[in-house]
């Protein structure tokens, strides 16, 4: 019945067609959250790079093959994503080591007397790990506070607060205007990572007047394993970003081998090192999937197909053996379901085995992510069977 059902959804579905431009089989994928599945224009884009751009042209490709500017370039592909002009993003190095280039940025763009960083206690650890470091390092002390409570602790000594736009193990989805609001009443800085929202959900960086933000692309960007991660800087605070991290890539005048660093104008002074082209440029083609798509589409039919989990979940999972820790309210869902139950390690192993993809979060929760793109609404009925069959 609930096969049906997919099956009639399915046929409904305005981004049905995006999911012939990905590299797919039998099973069902529903790790994108995690690893985003590969686009068909990147094989052949990564073997042009390889055979045409570093084969035959090699040094000259800096130039005549656009590597030196890709950072800039491909930020720029992604800021509509991000509900951001042109100009704000720029991709490279990992999230992680953005992180720490946001936090310490906005600690030394925060003022005198600011000495408090807040930090979403629930956070992907990482970024908990760095902000605890970046602490240290600017004499700073870390206060870890649910997300909802940080609009009310904000105060006068607070510099910044470092919040997760979607939580990676519950799926919940922080209020980034109203934080992003009570950070900038309270004259602190917020800084967002968006791993989990980015391509998934309406982000409007820019309308919010968010002053930082970094993110992965490897998850609903489909970027690849391991492809460079960015960072977001207003344009306002651009000239006024101090990054922990000068490096000669974001050098004025990065050839002329200062031994003195003078920062590059505009976003460029995110940049560090030199950029890694294989894995930016696999980037900028798997960006190629999203031209025409609209991000409200994409937000409509993540929240159809978790709303439709659900429903299926509970009428095939026997009563009581999982519990969803994903807020069921739409304003407060990103696009995965996650599943507290008993023993989850060993469901997952068996899902996996039965050709349902998820995964795995320590200690007891089952993670599965929507993608619009490329997830059906037949994957999420049959995902849903075989996790009764498994569970029952
Ligand atoms: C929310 C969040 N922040 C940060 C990271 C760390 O990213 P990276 O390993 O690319 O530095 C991850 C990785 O999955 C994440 O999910």
């Amino acid at each position: 019945m609930f096969e049906e059902r997919a099956a009639a959804l399915d046929e409904q579905d305005g981004l049905a067609h995006m999911r012939r431009q990905f590299v797919l089989d039998d099973a069902v994928y529903l790790d994108g959250n995690s690893l985003g599945a590969l686009t068909r224009q990147v094989p052949g884009r990564v073997a042009e790079v390889i055979g045409r751009e570093w084969g035959e042209l090699r040094i000259r490709s800096w130039t005549e093959s656009g590597w030196w500017t890709a950072p800039e370039r491909v930020g720029d592909r992604i800021a509509p994503l991000l509900g951001a002009a042109p100009g704000q993003v720029v991709v490279g190095d990992s999230t992680s080591v953005n992180v720490f280039k946001a936090v310490v940025g906005a600690v030394r763009m925060a003022g005198e007397g600011r000495d408090e960083i807040l930090v979403d206690e629930a956070t992907f650890p990482a970024d908990g790990y760095i902000a605890e470091s970046a602490a240290r390092m600017t004499g700073c002390t870390l206060r870890a506070l649910p997300p909802a409570r940080i609009p009310g602790e904000a105060g006068p000594r607070t510099a910044l607060a470092l919040v997760n736009h979607v939580d990676y193990r519950t799926g919940r989805l922080n209020d980034l205007p109203g934080i992003t609001a009570a950070l900038h009443a309270a004259g602190a800085l917020a800084v967002w990572d968006l791993c989990h929202s980015a391509g998934a959900l309406p982000v409007r960086l820019d309308a919010h007047g968010v002053d930082l933000a970094v993110g992965c692309t490897y998850k609903y960007l489909n970027g690849g394993p391991g492809a460079p991660a960015y960072l977001y800087v207003r344009e306002e605070l651009q000239a006024r970003f101090d990054s922990p991290l000068p490096g000669w890539n974001s050098h004025a005048v990065p050839f002329g081998m200062d031994a003195a660093y003078a920062p590059a104008d505009g976003i460029t002074r995110g940049r560090v090192g030199t950029p890694d082209i294989l894995s930016m440029l696999a980037l900028e083609a798997a960006l190629e999937v999203w031209d025409g798509v609209r991000i409200e589409a994409v937000r409509a039919k993540s929240l159809a197909l978790g709303d439709f989990f659900l429903e299926c979940v509970s009428a095939c999972v026997p009563e009581g053996r999982v519990r969803c820790v994903t807020p069921a309210e739409h304003r407060l869902r990103g696009s995965q379901v996650a599943l507290a139950c008993a023993d989850a390690g060993k469901v997952m192993t068996e899902l996996i085995q039965r050709g349902v993809i998820g995964d795995f979060r320590h200690p007891d929760v089952l993670r599965f992510g929507f993608t619009p793109l490329y997830t059906s609404f037949t994957d999420v009925a049959r995902a849903a069977r075989v996790l009764g069959e498994v569970v029952g």
